[in-house]
């Protein structure tokens, strides 16, 4: 069992954006090691019908799986909301998407019983977070809002709370949702880059709702669920003095593509990433 626990846990995302999620769980868990695909040559997943988004997944789960993991986190919400139910059947490991973790955290947190959930248009159309939340409390009332170009404006770096850009893009799409709903208290941030625009989210929010509204990060939600199944599992490494390494000692970090990488990756890590691996799936 040792030998077992002392695997690395994979970690898959359609680009970079899903090193919010790595960072999140090497501080959450700081015994375990990771291995990281970023599936940057065929990113965006969000603009993809769902069969593609599946049998991208299916390409990145083995590529992780020859990499011997003991657990695979999908930390992608495009790629959970197409391919979580395919993979948890198919993969002899456990699966952990990110839809379920933030559902819970929202089903949670809401005073209100009215949830809005941003995505992007392919995470939206599944209807996959509107499953998972009725599931926890069927009398929630959910508001789904697709919101395509907050993606392009992360990568791009123009996620300061000061930024007019971010700030006319984020008001836009929260003005639409605040006409439908206006007594809605939390909001799931539904994707892997969202994170990084939390104080936007959070400001514009605020004035438009007239109070402050809950954001769901789903990258800390899945480090809490990432602990409780590998414990569950009897697969969590304890964690100890000797065991502990630094964050970046700890990942191995594979993309399909490096065009941009370096510039981009580290503000989802929030630090430097370590030497980056090129492969073909
Ligand atoms: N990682 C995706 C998500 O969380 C966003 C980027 C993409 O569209 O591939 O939905």
């Amino acid at each position: 069992m040792a030998a077992d626990r002392s695997r690395p846990i994979g970690v898959f995302d359609s680009g970079v954006g899903g090193l919010t999620v790595v960072s999140a769980v090497l501080s959450r868990l700081p015994s375990e090691r990771i291995v990281y695909l970023g599936d940057t040559a065929r990113v965006p997943y969000g603009t993809r019908s769902a069969q593609t988004v599946l049998r991208y997944s299916r390409n990145a789960a083995r590529f992780l799986l020859a990499h011997d993991v003991k657990l695979l986190l999908i930390a992608c919400n495009t790629a959970s909301a197409a391919a979580l139910p395919g993979l948890r059947s198919e993969l002899p490991v456990g699966v952990l998407g990110a839809v379920e973790p933030g559902a819970e955290a929202a089903a949670r947190v809401t005073d209100s019983g009215e949830v809005g959930v941003l995505g992007t248009l392919a995470t939206i159309r599944s209807g996959a977070y509107e499953r998972a939340l009725l599931a926890l409390r069927p009398s929630l009332k959910i508001h789904l809002q697709p919101c395509p170009l907050l993606v392009p404006l992360v990568e791009e770096g123009w996620n300061d709370p000061s930024d007019p850009v971010s700030d006319l893009v984020v008001r836009r799409y929260l003005t639409d949702l605040r006409a439908r709903a206006p007594v809605l208290d939390t909001l799931v941030m539904g994707c892997t880059h969202y994170p990084l625009l939390r104080p936007t989210l959070a400001k514009v929010a605020e004035e438009l709702w007239g109070h402050k509204v809950s954001l769901v990060d789903s990258a800390e939600v899945m480090a809490q669920a990432t602990e409780r199944l590998l414990s569950e599992q009897g697969l969590l490494l304890p964690k100890s003095p000797e065991t502990e390494l630094h964050p970046t000692e700890r990942l191995r970090c594979f993309v399909t593509d490096e065009a941009r990488v370096a510039d981009v990756a580290a503000r989802f890590l929030g630090q430097k990433l370590p030497q980056v691996e090129l492969v073909d799936l």
